[in-house]
């Protein structure tokens, strides 16, 4: 049997319009949720620091900064380890600057013994290897805070070390 080709088109559309499931006359009117429609689920408390963090501690003053531990034999060592993990490859492991990945810096990295170092105060030093300056890398992302605090005590040991 032939169909003619207009009887076709109109069975076809006929087919996909008037077939269950399929009752909606225009694309905007189906069962899909709008955008905003859904409530959010609820978010955790906290995803977002609202203070502390990088920013805060790149506006503020270095020299302003307390080294919130305190000086025991515990954040000593604490921080001698964190000194092994993060700045011996550079500042070698008497703390004069003789690392092994240090010797292909220019400048040298410092001699953390020299008067100019620890001349400074335990925020000046804090800024400095948290957000790096001159040829030194910032380490904020790589070493926790704890952990940087707690190598500036240790650094106050090399006070003797000689360049
Ligand atoms: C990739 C090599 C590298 C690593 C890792 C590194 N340092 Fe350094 N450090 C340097 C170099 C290079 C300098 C000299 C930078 C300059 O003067 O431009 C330096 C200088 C310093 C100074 C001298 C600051 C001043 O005012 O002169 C301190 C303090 C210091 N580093 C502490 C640390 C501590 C603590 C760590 C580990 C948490 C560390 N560094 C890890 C390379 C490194």
């Amino acid at each position: 049997m032939r169909v003619g080709i207009y009887p076709a088109i109109f069975s076809f559309w006929a087919a996909i319009l008037f077939s269950p499931g399929c009752d909606y006359g225009r694309m905007s009117d189906q069962e899909s949720i709008r955008p905003y429609e859904t409530r959010l689920p609820p978010m955790p408390e906290g995803p977002i620091p609202r203070e502390g963090g990088i920013e805060t501690l790149r506006a503020s003053r270095p020299d302003a900064l307390r080294n919130p531990l305190p000086s025991t034999a515990s954040s000593l060592n604490q921080g001698k380890q964190a000194y092994g993990h993060y700045c011996i490859m550079c500042h070698g492991p008497r703390g004069d600057g003789n690392g092994t990945v240090g010797q292909s810096f220019a400048p040298l990295p410092s001699n953390l013994g020299a008067s100019s170092v620890q001349g400074q105060s335990d925020g000046e030093l804090f800024y400095k290897i948290s957000l790096g300056f001159g040829r030194h890398p910032p380490l904020a992302d790589t070493v926790s805070e704890g952990d940087r605090w707690a190598v500036i005590h240790y650094l106050r040991s090399l006070r003797k070390v000689k360049p």
